[in-house]
């Protein structure tokens, strides 16, 4: 793991054309780390524009009422209001929801309607359990220390620098596992809090894996599909 690792830097070196690499990644780890700064702003037409794509991009075909509106109780927001629950990890937890229905849309309306195998009475709610994988995913990145304290970080850093959308695609992945764990559970959503820890859990195990360079070769990328 470790020799992979500091193997990789040098590669670059080898192809002309790969010199840009190191910029590359500094751009795009920038750029990321500027998205997870984003504040849900309800006042700003492209955020507003946003969520009113999420609608459609969720219950294609049904009409919204309004940006406030008792609709948004059925995704699983808590409120009227979902703005208020995007306060936890900003407008990037949005965008995440975003990329989860237009790129996986039949595992994400399976999940949406709670599809797969045999639930609790106490389900969890989707879009807020949504925003905290969100926030699960950036507590465990940990993109911001200004120091690198862990591998899980450099390994995703590599994978950013292949695939600008390394942390949609996690993001995707990371539902799919929490929602496998729940089932496996049989949890209950006072137990929400175990089956998120679990989840990072596996994904911090499988980033460490030798063979694992890209999101797609996480072993539960296999659940997307
Ligand atoms: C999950 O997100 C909701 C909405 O942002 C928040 O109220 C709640 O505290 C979060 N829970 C966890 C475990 O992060
Ligand atoms: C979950 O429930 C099923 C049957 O409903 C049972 O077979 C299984 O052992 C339970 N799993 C756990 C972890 O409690």
């Amino acid at each position: 793991m470790v020799a992979a690792l500091l193997f990789v830097p040098s590669l670059p070196l080898l192809s002309p054309g790969a010199l840009m690499a190191p910029l590359i990644q500094e751009e795009r780890l920038q750029r990321l780390k500027h998205r997870m700064k984003i504040y849900f702003d309800a006042s700003r037409p492209d955020h507003q524009d946003a969520l009113r794509a999420l609608w459609s991009a969720t219950y294609p075909g049904q009409e919204l009422h309004g940006l406030i509106s008792e609709q948004w109780k059925e995704m699983g927001w808590q409120g009227r209001d979902p703005s208020t629950d995007f306060r936890g990890a900003g407008f990037i937890s949005l965008e995440n929801l975003l990329f989860f229905a237009k790129t996986f849309s039949t595992s994400f309306q399976r999940l949406l309607n709670k599809q797969g195998g045999k639930r609790a009475t106490w389900e969890y709610p989707f879009a807020v359990a949504g925003v905290n994988i969100t926030f699960m995913i950036m507590q465990m990145l940990d993109l911001d220390s200004s120091k690198p304290r862990t591998f899980v970080r450099a390994v995703f850093i590599q994978m950013l620098s292949e695939n600008e959308w390394a942390f949609d695609l996690l993001y995707c992945v990371a539902f799919m596992v929490m929602d496998k764990q729940w089932l496996e559970k049989n949890a209950t959503y006072m137990e929400f809090n175990d089956v998120l820890k679990s989840t990072r859990a596996q994904l911090e195990r499988e980033l460490l894996m030798n063979e694992v360079l890209r999101i797609e070769d996480m072993p539960s990328y296999g659940l997307l599909y």
